[in-house]
């Protein structure tokens, strides 16, 4: 099927950065008429305009506290001009949602319009902030409400986190739909603050052959929803320029449903510097980078345009144990790197954070994922049981260390995913023995494929019950989710 759709929509997501430019333009209608025309070369396959950046959320300071707007709404964008426009759900009428962006200590209150047809939640993925701001399904916004999300960013929190609805059964639905917004923390003493910033936010588009948004097909719903476009800031494969040696620090969000992503950028020099919750002690070179569903990482990336080198930035082939759906068996090119002009670039620092390890657990627990394909109706397991609003899984306690052990005893890989606060991965298991992690680093998800554990250690500061999941929407939405209730 794919090759053939994507010629015919190739087209029309060259033009996808109309998403972004419409919405900076701040409002629907502006969407009409673009204050730039594409180009005939704009017109072809290769997408190749200038990577958008994502538009920010006005805040104001006020009481001590930054103040801001955020609606959930329909909203039309054209894609191609002479065909009917694609009906999309987005926070301020923006693919992606408006970009937050705070220093660690700063407070935000946000006021909350729900004008979707379904009830919904703003979930901030990530952030450590109190059990009833964050957006749990338990917590609905219905269709026609508002209600206030308000809480403050605890010290040390710099890092790079996301937020997106968690509403109960239509998580997938409303995200695949377009709502999903960046949540930047910044700390006043950063490393790397000399260094130009990239945002890449990475999410998936599937059109129908009418050019609207598609539903999730059977396979969709089994295997986790991809479509035929991997966008980049709302753009697909758009063109970001990168100075020879020049250094730039790029934050990259995996805002997919469920693909998980193979990161590469052969041609260039690539150190990992952060992972999910800020940055890592050290910077590491590293080749590829494995970016589940829901996973955030930063890299210091210079350009060095090798030779026979692709210069983009590529998700390489990656197997992920679909039931239905073919899988990735080719690369794909996210983005176009065109060379700029030399530039020389002052040195990563050899430190960036210091980190202690979480000591010794006080409490074991044991998540297990699996799968029954005989039982339509609860295909998606965690302990052999699917979701329950009213069932507390787990009750913890606020301050005290606890060690998972994430057993993945299905077919497929299943990103587990814990709300509230960050963990440690300590070791893995990758069917044959344990492995140390060898590096720190605070997350909030790790992919674990079949026949695969992870261990991981956390402590939650707040009281209030937590979600833990797998961050393949539509298994979360099926019912591979769970509660731990942490008690003060
Ligand atoms: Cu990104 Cu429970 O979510
Ligand atoms: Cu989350
Ligand atoms: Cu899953």
């Amino acid at each position: 099927m794919q090759r053939r759709q994507l010629m015919q929509w190739g087209a029309a997501l060259a033009l996808s950065p109309w998403l972004v430019r419409s919405a900076s333009a701040g409002s629907a209608r502006a969407a009409m008429a673009p204050a730039v025309p594409p180009d005939a070369g704009a017109l072809g396959l290769v997408g190749s305009l200038p990577l958008p950046e994502p538009k920010r959320l006005p805040l104001e300071r006020r009481d001590g506290a930054l103040h801001g707007c955020l609606s959930a709404s329909a909203v039309s964008l054209p894609l191609l001009p002479g065909r009917p426009a694609t009906t999309f759900w987005a926070y301020n009428d923006s693919v992606p949602g408006p970009a937050i962006e705070l220093f660690e200590g700063e407070s935000l209150s946000l006021r909350f319009d729900n004008r979707l047809p379904q009830p919904t939640t703003v979930h901030w993925h990530g952030l450590p902030i109190p059990a009833d701001q964050d957006g749990n399904p338990h917590d609905p916004v219905l269709p026609g409400q508002s209600r206030d999300y308000r809480f403050s960013l605890p010290p040390d929190s710099a890092g790079t986190y996301w937020y997106h609805p968690h509403p109960h059964g239509h998580t997938a639905e409303q995200v695949y739909r377009g709502l999903a917004g960046v949540f930047v923390v910044r700390s006043r003493n950063d490393p790397l603050a000399h260094l130009a910033e990239r945002w890449l936010v990475l999410s998936d588009l599937k059109l129908d052959s009418d050019g609207k948004i598609a539903a999730n097909s059977e396979a969709d719903a089994m295997d986790g929803r991809e479509g035929q476009f991997v966008l980049v800031n709302g753009a697909w494969r758009p063109r970001l320029a990168l100075g020879r040696g020049e250094r730039q620090r790029w934050r990259i969000w995996n805002a997919t449903s469920a693909r998980v992503l193979k990161l590469a950028l052969p041609a260039h020099e690539v150190w990992l510097v952060g992972t999910d919750g800020g940055l890592i002690e050290k910077p590491r070179r590293v080749e590829s980078l494995l970016l589940p569903p829901g996973a955030r990482a930063e890299l210091a990336v210079t350009g060095r345009f090798d030779a026979g080198k692709p210069a983009g930035l590529l998700a390489l082939p990656y197997a992920r144990g679909k039931m239905m759906g073919p899988e990735q068996d080719e690369a794909l090119l996210l983005l176009d790197i065109e060379a700029g002009a030399a530039v020389e670039t002052a040195a990563l620092p050899s430190r960036l954070r210091t980190m202690a390890p979480l000591p010794k657990p006080a409490l074991r627990r044991s998540v297990v994922f699996s799968e029954d394909m005989s039982n339509p109706a609860a295909m998606f397991l965690i302990n052999g049981r699917t979701f329950d609003m009213d069932r507390m899984d787990f009750t913890g306690k606020v301050g005290v260390v606890e060690e998972w052990e994430i057993d993945n005893r299905a077919d497929m890989d299943h990103p587990f995913h814990l709300h509230g606060t960050q963990f440690q991965v300590t070791e893995r298991h990758d069917g044959r023995g344990w492995r140390r992690e060898p590096y720190l680093a605070w997350r909030d998800v790790v992919n674990v494929p079949p026949g695969q554990k992870a261990r991981l250690r956390f402590r939650q500061d707040l009281p209030g019950p937590r979600m833990f999941h797998c961050h393949i929407l539509e298994h979360e939405d099926a019912g591979m989710m769970g509660t731990l209730d942490v008690r003060a």
